[in-house]
């Protein structure tokens, strides 16, 4: 029996039964793998359900606006990818006639494909031979070849792909790579995977040699930033405060509160000694309420938040710093980042 044979017998018995595995429509199969890049299973699969019903084909996607698509995308982080997909889809509609592609060659020259999702999307949809490789075939093939070549690296990105190639059954690309990624979510986990168990504890060089738990390896990646914000909420009737968040940024195009940001952490002594905080504030404002922190973690970035309940604004700077005013009632309407949407939440009940 060869490799993909079995690999693919142990799918048969052990796969889940997840939605995107039910079709081969490679608009359907691009929202769940964007999704999933972004998220797991389990908490992708809401989102999933959310834009398929919402969004049943690239044209009705492609016609939404970006906020809808933010706010639907909220929760999800990195909200460029959001946005990419809105790209893509209006790409697709003007160079396709709205029929999502389902070659790779064609795949990968849109906005928010890279190798990994036109692989995924071609044989998914249309068995093309071609070799996914994530997260979960990198742990894969770097145990059972026993391949120490760190993952995050030109070389090992090019030495991996050429395994996951060399290996894949060309007539069942579809099956083979789906199974790839099942066997390295539920068998050769990253932490503590029951080798016992497994098929290919027979010829896995890592299980042999001891070295599951070393595997794979992966270079120590840039410095954490970390980011101290103030949150100013400014209430006004049943109104807040709100502004549009810059397209430089986390959270490009959502919407979040005034604020004053800090690279270390501050008390509010400090805070009420900074110059925007003299500007727009004066002697009257009433500090109400102060938030405990808040800690919340991106990719690359820690950010510390702290939520400031204030009157007495001077409304001068309204205007000059693009803050505007939207019913409280209304506040769903637009797109939030998580951290701020899920205080607001509590502190406006
Ligand atoms: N993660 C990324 N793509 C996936 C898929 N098709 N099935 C399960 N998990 C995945």
């Amino acid at each position: 029996m060869t490799f993909s044979q079995q690999l693919i017998n142990w799918y048969r018995t052990h796969k889940r039964d997840l939605p995107w595995r039910n079709t081969t429509d490679a608009y359907l199969i691009w929202l769940s793998e964007i999704i999933l890049q972004q998220t797991r299973v389990e908490q992708g699969m809401p989102y999933f359900f959310r834009f398929a019903n919402a969004y049943p084909t690239v044209k009705s996607f492609a016609v939404a606006s970006e906020d809808d698509i933010l706010r639907m995308w909220q929760g999800l982080g990195y909200y460029s990818r959001g946005r990419n997909m809105l790209k893509t889809a209006r790409k697709v509609v003007e160079d396709f006639d709205g029929v999502f592609p389902n070659r790779y060659d064609d795949l990968i020259r849109l906005t928010g494909i890279g190798e990994y999702t036109a692989a995924a999307i071609a044989s998914f949809s249309a068995n093309e031979a071609k070799a996914v490789v994530d997260g979960n075939v990198y742990r894969f093939l770097s145990r059972y070849f026993g391949v120490a070549t760190p993952i995050n690296t030109g070389i090992g990105k090019k030495e991996f792909q050429a395994l996951a190639d060399e290996i894949l059954d060309k007539k069942k690309a579809a099956e083979h790579n789906q199974a790839m990624i099942e066997f390295g979510a539920l068998q050769c986990k990253p932490k503590n995977p029951d080798c016992e168990v497994c098929p290919f504890n027979g010829s896995c060089l890592a299980y042999q040699k001891r070295k599951v738990a070393d595997l794979p390896v992966k270079l120590r990646k840039l410095k954490i930033r970390e980011r101290f914000f103030f949150f100013f909420l400014i209430l006004n009737d049943n109104r807040i405060l709100i502004k549009r968040r810059s397209n430089e940024d986390i959270w490009a195009g959502l919407h979040d509160l005034p604020s004053i940001e800090f690279t270390e952490r501050t008390s509010l002594k400090q805070l009420i000694a900074h110059p925007d905080f003299n500007a727009w504030f004066n002697k009257d404002s009433v500090i109400h309420a102060v938030s405990e922190e808040v800690k919340h973690v991106l990719t690359h970035q820690r950010l510390y938040a702290r939520f400031i309940h204030i009157e007495n604004l001077n409304e001068t700077y309204i205007k000059k710093n693009n803050w505007f005013w939207v019913k409280v009632k209304d506040l769903h309407q637009y797109g939030q980042p998580k951290l701020i949407f899920e205080f607001l939440k509590k502190f406006l009940n």
